[in-house]
């Protein structure tokens, strides 16, 4: 911002957006007194505001979604020069980047086989949901039709998304939801729901159970469950759960869809957070990390099992996925996405998540010791959460005013943007949730874990 027509230009943008934008998740009452947010310009892991202000970006553009960080020259290269040759054609018909795309994608996921290409998280389930109900009918007769999903995970925006969804605050007010839903208990530990503390992650399959045999097996065609849950407040799964998961699913027939919006593409310092476990799954949503935020695209992931169902029968009018994405045929997405993965694999992006990961790990322990707010510390890779307490004896949780001061501490006084559960899980929005960008380097977690260090100490003393 170094010239007056650029600020003068900015006052302008600033203005355009207070009088016309609707901000995701706000409320805009308060930009009838300050000036709204506008992001200008990011490079790697950094992003500058309106006012020229550097910030460490340690959420991956807010929502876990620019995973190589800003700047990539090479994806948008590769996006103009599509644009030019090939820019749309509904996915009725194929296209050369999702073609080669799909290839290279299931060669990271042994078992899966075929794509399905849309344009957010939340269309990516909304598929899963409709081929699960079609499966049902053709199936079942229509009976096997719920789909079970747990207390604090999130899935998306859409009504049907929000009745699968696990965020109480979130739903409030957007009823009624779409019929067929069935929630399970969550699985955080730190927050054991049972009488018993022993082996916490056994009681939490078979509290699966119990609702599998109270709803009765052959009504429910599918489990979807984050592999490891995210905005419910980072919830790494505890020890035997996946493996109790899949029995279930065996057991009753039961389809299991893996949310890995999320985790997908290296977050969690594996390609997806359900190879940290021994996890089978029927189909695999992914959006966030998969372009990095360099275009829109979705991936609905599925078995050539689930698959073949869908076309066992070509004289029969309905025996097929009746469904199109409009701008699942965008080329734009895939092409993108060829540039992400080939950045992840060339620069070991999900190794230095690993590494990183422990990094930030080893770091966020010690301030635990040093801060007796910090009750839990969770996650995995370069995806992390702090779970703060008033006391960890009771483990009452902090005031939730509290934890936006400790994020604007963190912004305003140390240039670091973090991450917070917000208003959603009625009671326990007391996370702080970190993920910097998969090619965070040493100095960055430092940055990171000194700002929390310094906001903690002015908010909690
Ligand atoms: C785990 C998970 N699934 C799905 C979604 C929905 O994705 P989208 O916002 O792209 O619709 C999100 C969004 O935050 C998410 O965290």
């Amino acid at each position: 911002m170094e010239n007056s027509t650029q600020l003068n230009d900015i006052r302008e943008v600033v203005e355009n957006d207070r009088m016309h934008v609707w901000h995701h998740l706000n409320h805009h009452k308060k930009f009838e007194t300050i000036d709204p947010p506008i992001m200008v310009e990011g490079k790697g892991i950094e992003i500058w505001d309106a006012n020229g202000k550097r910030f460490l970006d340690a959420v991956s553009g807010g929502v876990w979604t620019v995973n190589v960080g800003y700047g990539r020259t090479e994806i948008a290269d590769a996006v103009r020069d599509q644009l030019i040759k090939m820019n749309y054609f509904a996915g009725t018909i194929g296209n050369v980047p999702a073609a080669n795309f799909a290839k290279k994608l299931i060669e990271k996921m042994p078992g899966m086989s075929r794509v399905y290409f849309n344009n957010s998280g939340s269309e990516a389930n909304e598929k899963v949901y409709k081929m699960v109900r079609q499966i049902s009918h053709r199936k079942y007769g229509g009976k096997k039709f719920k789909i079970l999903y747990r207390d604090r995970d999130y899935h998306g925006t859409t009504i049907a998304n929000l009745s699968a969804g696990g965020h109480e605050q979130r739903n409030a007010e957007f009823g009624p939801y779409t019929p067929g839903f069935v929630k399970i208990p969550h699985c955080l530990e730190y927050r054991n729901q049972y009488d018993s503390a022993e082996d916490y992650g056994k009681r939490s399959v078979e509290a699966i159970e119990e609702i599998i045999l109270r709803e009765g097996a052959d009504t429910i065609g599918a489990m979807v469950l984050e592999p490891i849950t995210a905005g419910g407040g980072v919830i790494t799964p505890p020890e035997g759960y996946w493996e109790g998961v899949q029995a279930l699913c065996k057991k009753y027939d039961i389809l299991l869809h893996i949310d890995e919006v999320v985790c997908g593409l290296g977050r969690t310092g594996k390609w997806f957070g359900y190879q940290h476990y021994d996890i089978k799954p029927d189909f695999v949503t992914m959006a966030k990390g998969v372009a990095s935020g360099y275009a829109a695209i979705a991936c609905t992931v599925t078995t050539e099992e689930i698959f073949e169902f869908f076309k066992e029968d070509e004289s029969d009018p309905l025996s097929y996925f009746r469904d199109i994405s409009t701008f699942g045929g965008c080329t734009a997405g895939p092409v993108a996405a060829l540039e992400n993965i080939r950045i992840i694999e060339d620069e070991g992006l999900v190794e230095n998540c690993a590494a990183m990961g422990e990094y930030l790990f080893e770091l966020l322990l010690g301030l635990q010791k040093k801060h007796e707010v910090i009750g839990d510390v969770r996650g995995k890779g370069l995806f992390a959460g702090i779970e703060l307490v008033k006391d960890r004896e009771t483990k009452e949780p902090v005031e939730e005013k509290d934890v936006q001061a400790t994020i604007g501490h963190c912004l305003n006084e140390s240039g670091v943007m973090i991450g917070a559960t917000n208003r959603s899980l009625p009671g326990f929005n007391n996370s702080l949730l970190f993920s910097p960008a998969l090619i965070a380097t040493k100095a960055n977690i430092e940055e990171l874990v000194d700002a929390v260090d310094a906001a903690l100490s002015e908010v909690f003393g």
